[in-house]
């Protein structure tokens, strides 16, 4: 099975946003990871609507939205036309988890949600079948380049067996700390799509670094 690596650009240069999205596009990344945060459901804010509109206008491959932000339902239709092709929103902050996942799909984006370290994967047993992606936090949101919380390992086998019953085609994504040293166990757990932001953009050749991450998955095609 391929694995899609997803470079996450909260690490990136944000004085030189066009040079970087145009070395992800010529890099062996699937995905391009947009973290939009907004100072109340994380410690910290990223960015918004005019930054996603300036990325989708250079890059060349899918937009994958990951929102940490408080009532997502309210922006969902302005961060599709914004350039996102996947918006994922957190379990934490929907109280109307489903009508959030249906108005994704209604704008024709894939559906994801996201759990927080502390949120078990139970909680998502009666939407997983309408989910096209589920992200597993390995970090507490808010911040890139923190430590991968061990314990993500049996989350993400865990919800590797649920969506096995209940949903075969769901692609687990995790976030949060993965490196070259960690990567393997991460897949070898179950997980179908990688976001790294600091590993890549810290490295002193990203484009590299992506190549290796993506050589790890081929030694790992078989799993
Ligand atoms: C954390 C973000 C992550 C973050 C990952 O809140 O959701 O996407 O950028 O960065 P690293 O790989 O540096 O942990
Ligand atoms: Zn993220």
């Amino acid at each position: 099975m391929k694995h899609i690596i997803a470079p996450s650009i909260l690490s990136a240069d944000f004085a030189n946003l066009q040079r970087e999205i145009e070395m992800l596009n010529e890099s062996q990344a699937e995905w391009i990871h947009v973290d939009v945060m907004d100072g109340v459901f994380v410690p910290n804010i990223s960015f918004g609507f005019p930054v996603l509109k300036a990325v989708k206008k250079y890059a060349k491959k899918p937009l994958d939205v990951h929102l940490m932000i408080v009532n997502p339902e309210k922006y969902i239709e302005e961060f599709a036309s914004a350039g996102a092709d996947i918006i994922t929103v957190h379990y934490e902050a929907c109280t109307h988890l489903h009508r959030v996942i249906q108005s994704i799909k209604n704008t024709g984006c894939k559906a994801g949600v996201a759990l927080n370290p502390h949120t078990p994967i139970e909680a998502l047993q009666d939407v997983i079948a309408d989910l096209d992606l589920v992200l597993i936090m390995s970090v507490n949101p808010g911040f890139g380049g923190q430590q991968f919380i061990p314990n993500s390992l049996t989350k993400i086998k865990a919800i590797k067996q649920m969506a096995e019953l209940k949903n075969p085609k769901l692609i687990i994504e995790v976030d949060g700390g993965i490196n070259e040293l960690n990567m393997e166990s991460v897949i070898r757990a179950g997980a179908s799509a990688i976001v790294a932001g600091n590993a890549i953009f810290a490295a002193n050749d990203p484009i590299q670094t992506i190549a290796h991450f993506n050589k790890i998955n081929i030694n790992l095609s078989s799993v």
